[in-house]
């Protein structure tokens, strides 16, 4: 059955269903036209019963002569069953001894079989005349009524199939109309392949649950084709970065090659290599990270952090690097503890301090407030801020504001820090200030443990991945 189309199974149901029906009200109503055949019977029998009671105490029934055959039959007996008085040709009891017996006491009603008029019913009651007590029998054939019946019963066992089979047919060709849609809604969807996502399956503009259907499917196809098209720029944003340190290693190890070279040369080459590698390894650490975050399986390794502690010791490892640009560190933090992923906390802030020293002027300040179980940690500086429009772009993959082109990051920076953030179950965002750029982490306090334990992590050139990005990257 379940291998049957759909439209079938659906017609064969809804047949199965009309025809319990039909015969359901077949029978009701056979029993119906029966039983209310059946009063009428009795309602002309207990009149003529009534009308012959009526002779009889006057002594005369007249039965003998009345010849009345259409609307029935009648006997008088005597409570022994001589037949007193009875319609012409009626020689014989109507009732059996028993049937006598009982109608003695009361109306009684009973069907019998006749040899000349076939089935009957009978009503028989007692009557007293004259000091007599005798019982008056009136009968009537059932042969009009069982004609009736008959009618009736061939009509619906000819009309029922042939209404079964009309209902039927017009259930397969409405639910044949009704699937039509998802008929065209699945060839689209089998046309539709990776390199086409622009498609979008035919929605009826019916708002009923079949273009509903579509509708959900074609928003999920707009969210894949997002993905997918995000997907791609990522891929070709990396290779793209990856290509410059790639091509400057080349050139460097050529040059080093084509002609002598004084060992000073040579070493300042190795030097040169060595700065490209380590932009290599942490442009492919960056890339690993974000690809983790993707999967949702960026690990965290939570431990009991005093916030004071984490923050001065981001701004002493950058210090010196700020000392040389003439620019100095404020570090506003309460003395409290945090349940954080320490090193990757370190990484974010770190990533903000290289920011604010390589994009932002003057003070560089560090700050935290934490309430009602969440913790505010602001990096933030007195330059030029976030251009107008770029903000809610920031943290997007390879963005970087137009007048930060040339300046050698890759932007992934910020991308980084919002996939850090979320890792620890926040966000973060850009605070519109009035001057300078002031960039929010906001995570819970206690952040709980979603992952698995983190294996041990791969150790970089630099060793410590809170080094990672914190080498000057130019
Ligand atoms: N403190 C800041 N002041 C002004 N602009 C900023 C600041 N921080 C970030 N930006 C802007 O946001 C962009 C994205 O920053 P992000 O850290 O993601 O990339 P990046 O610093 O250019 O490169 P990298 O991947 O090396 O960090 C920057 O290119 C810059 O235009
Ligand atoms: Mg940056």
């Amino acid at each position: 059955m379940s291998r049957l189309p759909l439209r079938l199974r659906l017609t064969a149901a809804f047949g199965l269903a009309m025809a319990v029906l039909l015969t359901a009200a077949g029978f009701l109503l056979s029993d119906h036209l029966g039983t209310s055949l059946d009063r009428t019977v009795a309602q002309g029998l207990r009149a003529r019963a009534a009308d012959i009671s009526a002779l009889v105490k006057q002594a005369d029934t007249g039965l003998q002569e009345s010849g009345l055959r259409s609307d029935g039959f009648a006997q008088v007996l005597d409570l022994r069953g001589k037949i007193v008085d009875h319609t012409p040709g009626l020689t014989e009891s109507l009732l059996a001894t028993a049937q006598l017996q009982r109608a003695k006491s009361g109306p009684l009603l009973v069907q019998r079989t006749t040899l000349s008029e076939g089935t009957v019913r009978l009503l028989a009651q007692p009557v007293s005349a004259q000091d007599r007590r005798l019982v008056v029998v009136v009968g009537t054939p059932l042969e009009s009524r069982d004609a009736a019946l008959a009618t009736l019963r061939t009509e619906l066992l000819v009309g029922g199939p042939i209404g079964l089979l009309v209902a039927s047919v017009i259930g397969y060709l409405l639910a044949a109309a009704a699937l039509r849609p998802v008929d065209r809604m699945r060839a689209r969807a089998a046309a539709i392949s990776a390199n086409r996502l622009s498609e979008r399956l035919p929605v009826a503009r019916s708002h009923d649950e079949v273009s509903r259907l579509g509708d959900t499917l074609n928003e999920m196809l707009t969210r894949l084709e997002t993905a997918m098209e995000r997907e791609r720029s990522f891929v070709a944003d990396a290779s793209h970065e990856l290509r410059t340190p790639l091509a400057h290693l080349q050139a460097e190890v050529e040059l080093a090659l084509e002609t002598p070279r004084t060992r000073g040369q040579l070493e300042t080459a190795l030097r040169e290599v060595g700065i490209e590698t380590d932009r290599l390894s942490q442009l492919a650490a960056d890339l690993l990270l974000l690809a983790r975050s993707d999967k949702g399986k960026l690990p965290l390794r939570l431990d009991d952090v005093a916030l004071d502690e984490l923050l001065g010791g981001v701004a002493a490892r950058f210090d010196r690097r700020a000392r040389d640009d003439r620019r100095r560190f404020e570090v506003n933090v309460p003395h409290i503890h945090v349940r954080v992923d320490r090193l990757r906390l370190e990484q974010a802030l770190g990533n903000l301090v290289e920011n604010s020293l390589r994009h932002g002027a003057g003070t560089i300040r560090l700050s935290a407030t934490a309430d009602d179980g969440m913790l505010d940690l602001h990096v933030a500086d007195d330059g030029p801020g976030f251009p107008a429009g770029f903000a809610p772009h920031a943290f997007e993959r390879f963005s970087r504001a137009e007048q930060s082109r040339g300046e050698g990051g890759t932007g992934l920076g910020l991308a980084i820090v919002a996939a850090i953030a979320s890792a620890h179950g926040g966000e973060a965002d850009v605070v519109a200030s009035a001057r300078g750029a002031d960039v929010r982490l906001r995570i819970p306090r206690s952040v709980s443990q979603r992952q698995a334990p983190e294996p041990p992590r791969r150790r970089q050139t630099n060793g410590d991945p809170r080094q990672l990005r914190s080498s000057p990257a130019t």
